[in-house]
């Protein structure tokens, strides 16, 4: 072991865990060496209506990228995680859900209660004409229902596009028109930290904004009983329509490549891109990952506080909990409402055994010391987790000291939209930790380092991060458009997966994940593109040109820096300012808040006009002595500008 410090596996994990150190090292040569017989056994932790007899049929060549699994076999994936646990758990809790107000009432829904739900659901959208193949999209709180919606889709072979809550309505009308969605299903409001979001008012902006999509109906949960506008023609009650359905939705046999979800996610250009997964891969992933990575048993009370809208909602709470018959926490509010304390309350209420979250949360909660856990217990936990960015050690060891009292160990899970599901993460059992890295490779994961010509690197370095072959749950394409998938994940470099992040690997083989290396923001956990950001900002008639890149900010991990060139007729002021950040909230939504706009006369370009983000970058991050050659640039001049201008904006 190299000099960091590490945290050996616990005594409660080393005599306990699924899998320990010398399972995981023959489990993981096994998946490597053997991935068809690997994968074809833990297969069997599905539930198939016609078995499978191909396991594997991958290509990553350049010119004939495909990915396939299990291809000749049928499932369904709501019956996976629902039907198939009725006998023994009809009234074991499935998911239960905390509101945002505290001490408002909450929710247990037992897998009995769930199977009757979706099932009535699932008739409502047939009712509406839904059918499989169809993509609705899902714009909704952080309530049961969402978790009823997706598994309805699932359960009548019709595809989900589930878009987070806090998009604008022009972001939600870009994802209906890009799904071709005819189905929406919202909700009135949600709530969040005491504050409404207007959803079924967004959702009606959303359709009159669409150009591609003729929405025929809306389905609008009723949540906080505000009042909103009601086409006749168009919208329905949710509780109407399940009202008039029966409880029995026979399921739809899928094939296991036939499309599970969409779901956007941003990229290092243009439009986000609709992430296209498919049935049982994606379903095989997420239970496999969810039982080793957290060590899970039934009976135990597992909360993962992502939002659905984003993968890892998909994934961790919705997918892989269900699949193992788990019991999942959702959570509508957030972590300091009413008070910082109130995520370690719900901990001890439900007694959760493990609480999976993000790094930017761990951040804000250690501003306020000690606080968070005051007069909390937090016996019930067992492990802790987290996803989505890099977690610096001090974060690390605040967790693990005030919500893990020193005894729980960190899982931190490196893995993407694009993966499915947790790809590079210790195993609790198996892997001694050290604050800062996400370890080492799940099952079938071939990771690889790359220099800039496209070699692979050896022994301890750093270098691109690649994946060197397929896992079942990686996603197959982009909707309407492989080629895009190809060029985005395929070209960089010949025969691997490119995951757009750096990392580092040390002497013991563990890898440290350094960030993006392309044009992706990570805000808060939140991935946008910088390429979104810019194209919100010139869509202004002031601005005439806006680059956007990432600064470091102590909380969200990452922020939004702007620089903006105006147009001639306009004049920087704080009013502009305010103005441009409230447009960029308005055209995409709150989580794309500009941190920092500064005024800048000009960028620093190539003679060929191409804007140099290395040196904005290093300028927003005040690294000006690592400016890097600046000769090539078309004004050298710039440069000294910006500096200036950089020390009065920041
Ligand atoms: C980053 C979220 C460091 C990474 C599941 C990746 C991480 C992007 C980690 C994907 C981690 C995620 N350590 N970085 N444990 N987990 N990331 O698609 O840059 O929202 O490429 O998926 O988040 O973000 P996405």
């Amino acid at each position: 072991m190299s000099d960091e410090a590490v945290y050996p596996v616990t005594d409660h994990f080393r005599n306990k865990a699924l899998v320990d150190r010398d399972t995981y090292e023959s489990m993981y040569q096994r998946s490597i060496e053997d991935p068809e017989g690997f994968w074809a056994e833990q297969a069997k932790r599905l539930d198939w209506i016609k078995p499978f007899s191909r396991v594997k049929d991958v290509s990553f060549a350049r010119n004939d990228v495909h990915i396939r699994w299990f291809d000749d076999g049928t499932l369904n994936a709501a019956a996976n995680c629902i039907d198939r646990h009725l006998e023994q758990r009809s009234g074991q809790p499935a998911i239960i859900w905390e509101p945002d107000e505290e001490g408002g009432e909450n929710r247990v829904i037992t897998y009995g209660e769930l199977h009757r739900e979706v099932s009535k659901l699932a008739n409502g959208l047939k009712s509406l004409g839904v059918r499989k193949g169809d993509i609705v999209t899902l714009y909704m709180p952080m309530v049961p229902e969402a978790a009823y919606a997706m598994l309805a889709c699932a359960r009548i072979g019709a595809i989900h596009s589930v878009v987070f809550g806090g998009f604008s309505p022009e972001a939600l009308s870009g994802r209906i028109d890009d799904g071709g969605s005819r189905v929406v299903i919202t909700s009135d409001e949600a709530k969040r930290g005491g504050k409404t979001v207007p959803l079924k008012q967004n959702v009606d902006e959303a359709v009159s904004l669409c150009r591609e999509s003729k929405v025929e109906s809306v389905i609008t949960l009723k949540h906080t009983g505000a009042d909103v506008s009601f086409d006749a023609n168009r919208d329905c009650w949710y509780h109407e329509l399940v009202g008039k359905q029966s409880e029995d939705c026979p399921v739809e046999e899928m094939n296991a490549e036939d499309t599970l979800f969409v779901l956007y996610t941003s990229g290092s250009t243009g439009k986000p891109k609709g992430v296209v997964h498919t049935t049982g891969g994606y379903l095989l992933h997420t239970a496999i990952t969810h039982e080793y990575v957290f060590d899970y048993r039934p009976g135990e009370v597992f909360w993962c506080s992502a939002d659905v809208g984003w993968i890892t909602g998909h994934s961790y709470v919705v997918y892989g909990p269900l699949a193992n018959g788990g019991t999942t926490m959702m959570f509508e509010g957030v972590p300091n409402y009413p008070d910082v304390g109130r995520l370690s309350r719900i901990i001890d209420k439900y007694k959760v055994a493990t609480f999976y979250t993000a790094p930017t949360a761990i951040r804000s909660l250690m501003a306020e010391g000690d606080k968070p856990v005051a007069g909390a217990d937090l016996s019930s936990l067992k492990l802790l987790g987290t996803v989505g960015e890099p977690i610096n050690p001090e974060a690390w060891r605040w967790f693990h000291q005030k919500f893990g009292k020193g005894q729980c160990p960190i899982v931190d899970t490196w893995w993407q939209t694009e993966t499915g599901g947790i790809l590079i993460s210790p195993l609790p059992g198996a892997t001694d930790l050290k604050p800062g890295s996400a370890t080492k490779p799940f099952f079938g994961v071939k990771p690889a380092l790359m220099d800039a010509e496209g070699n692979e690197l050896e022994g301890a370095t750093s270098g691109g991060l690649v994946l060197k072959d397929s896992w079942p749950g990686q996603m197959r394409t982009i909707l309407h458009n492989h080629d895009r998938f190809v060029e985005t994940y395929f070209s960089t470099y010949e025969g691997a997966y490119f995951t757009g992040d750096g990392a580092r690997r040390d002497e013991d083989g563990y890898y440290w994940i350094t960030g993006r290396v392309d044009d992706v923001l990570n805000v808060s956990g939140h991935r946008m593109g910088t390429a979104e950001v810019e194209s919100a900002l010139v869509a202004h008639d002031a601005v005439a040109e806006a680059a956007v890149v990432g600064c470091p900010h102590e909380i969200k991990g990452q922020g939004i820096y702007v620089y903006v060139t105006l147009n001639q007729d306009s004049s920087p002021s704080d009013e502009l300012a305010k103005e441009l950040k409230q447009w960029v909230r308005k055209e995409i939504g709150p989580i794309a808040t500009p941190d920092v706009i500064q005024w800048a006369d000009g960028l620093p370009k190539t003679r060929s006009g191409k804007i140099m983000r290395r040196i904005l970058r290093k300028i927003a991050s005040d690294e000006f002595d690592q400016l890097g050659d600046t000769s090539t640039l078309a004004d050298p001049n710039v440069v000294d500008d910006l500096i200036e201008g950089h020390r009065v904006a920041a």
